[in-house]
């Protein structure tokens, strides 16, 4: 699958330059992707300086790039309605761009923020990213800004230094207030592996084999087509939540508070808060047990560990709606090994380990339930763990 999706992205760009060409007359620099994302654990961990454990997704977005010497800054995707937006490099500033040009507008903004010698350029995107799937479409467009930038304007930037660059025009630009988990996911990830991130030192990252195919599983991503909004103030209240924790509790996040340390935690605390930090700290122990199962060679037993995770954030932090929990209960009916809603919640989409084999059934059980039920037909992808950002062309190695 990953060999596919490389092939695939190989095969895209060619397009991707083509339509480059027709837009802005001329070849582009170079071809970017960027990926997006599953978590597999880990979820509203990093803006608690928690731990995560996504993977790159092979849908990727292609972004065609050349460099400007004229300080204007052209974006045309071709998801979008057909127009160039225009934009002045020295103009930009938080609010001035809105709808989805202001991810890549706000990387470039957050570049020259950090003093990084950057001017315009003309960029192309083409995405297979699902969007308001809660798959991290956006950390897509602005991590394969990012890195293009970063070869473009030869920044020689980290791939965490990339990621903060893209985390800060989210949060500084875009005013979605995430944390590094999506954009860490989308430029460090590398094929068949998850990423071990520690959000407090994304810098001490860690790959950890995730070799699902030859373990016989499979991990389906189930879009409920419940469109999730991470602008729609309810991230922001539970965000500003665990900080009020923190600070209750007298630490400096709530990645410092101990499981053991949590019955005492719990008692101390006004119940609006309890259950949030009930789900961080139980959450930061189910990341570090799917660690050490992966790292033993067992797959499977990450089953039950994504399970508990949906209930925590079910009952406890309460960011999960009606279809993520049908998904769910109908896929561990079917036998699925188990089963969560990931990324933000409010809808999205839920990831379920199956034994290879098993995915029809499972997925045909959703879909049943989800009729039943009076919902529209879920869509249903098949995810591996794949690459991170990277350039495709000129082809890696050449100049
Ligand atoms: C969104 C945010 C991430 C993370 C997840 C929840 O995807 O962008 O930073 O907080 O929600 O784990």
């Amino acid at each position: 699958m990953n060999r596919t999706a490389q092939w695939d992205d190989d095969s895209r760009a060619e397009g991707v330059a083509d339509d480059f060409r027709r837009l802005f007359g001329g070849a582009p620099d170079g071809v970017w992707a960027a990926p997006g994302r599953v978590n597999l654990i880990g979820e509203h961990t990093d803006y608690n300086d928690g731990f995560a454990l996504p993977i790159a997704l092979p849908q990727t977005t292609l972004l065609a790039a050349r460099g400007r010497t004229d300080g204007r800054l052209r974006l045309h995707s071709a998801q979008g309605d057909g127009r160039i937006t225009d934009l002045v490099v020295a103009g930009l500033a938080p609010g001035v761009v809105t709808g989805w040009t202001a991810y890549p507008a706000g990387v470039v903004w957050a570049l020259a923020e950090a003093g990084h010698a950057v001017g315009g350029a003309d960029l192309h995107f083409d995405s297979t990213v699902p969007t308001g799937a809660g798959l991290s479409s956006s950390a897509a467009l602005e991590c394969a800004v990012a890195v293009a930038y970063d070869g473009l304007y030869e920044l020689g930037l980290t791939g965490p230094e990339l990621a903060r660059i893209a985390q800060r025009a989210e949060n500084g630009f875009a005013g979605i207030p995430c944390g590094i988990m999506d954009q860490m996911a989308s430029v460090c990830c590398t094929a068949e592996a998850a990423l071990h991130l520690d959000a407090r030192t994304p810098e001490s990252h860690r790959q950890v084999p995730f070799d699902l195919r030859g373990q016989g599983l499979r991990l389906l991503v189930i879009d409920t087509r419940v469109t999730h909004d991470l602008g729609d103030g309810a991230y922001a209240a539970l965000r500003a939540g665990c900080e009020r924790a923190a600070a209750l509790l007298g630490l400096p996040a709530l990645r410092d508070l101990s499981a053991d340390e949590l019955p005492q935690a719990l008692r101390a605390l006004p119940p609006e808060l309890a259950p949030l930090v009930r789900h961080v700290v139980t959450e930061n122990v189910r990341v570090t047990e799917a660690v050490t199962r992966l790292r033993e060679g067992n797959a499977a037993a990450l089953g039950p560990i994504l399970t508990a995770g949906h209930a925590s954030l079910r009952d406890d932090y309460r960011v999960s709606c009606p279809e993520t929990d049908l998904v769910v209960t109908a896929a561990l009916g079917a036998g699925a090994l188990g089963a969560r809603m990931t990324g933000g919640g409010f809808g999205g989409s839920v990831i379920v380990l199956v034994e290879a084999g098993r995915e029809s059934a499972v997925g045909g059980s959703v879909t049943a339930a989800f009729a039943a039920a009076g919902h529209r037909p879920p869509r249903i992808l098949e995810a591996a763990p794949a690459a991170g950002a990277r350039r495709i062309r000129p082809a890696p190695g050449t100049p």
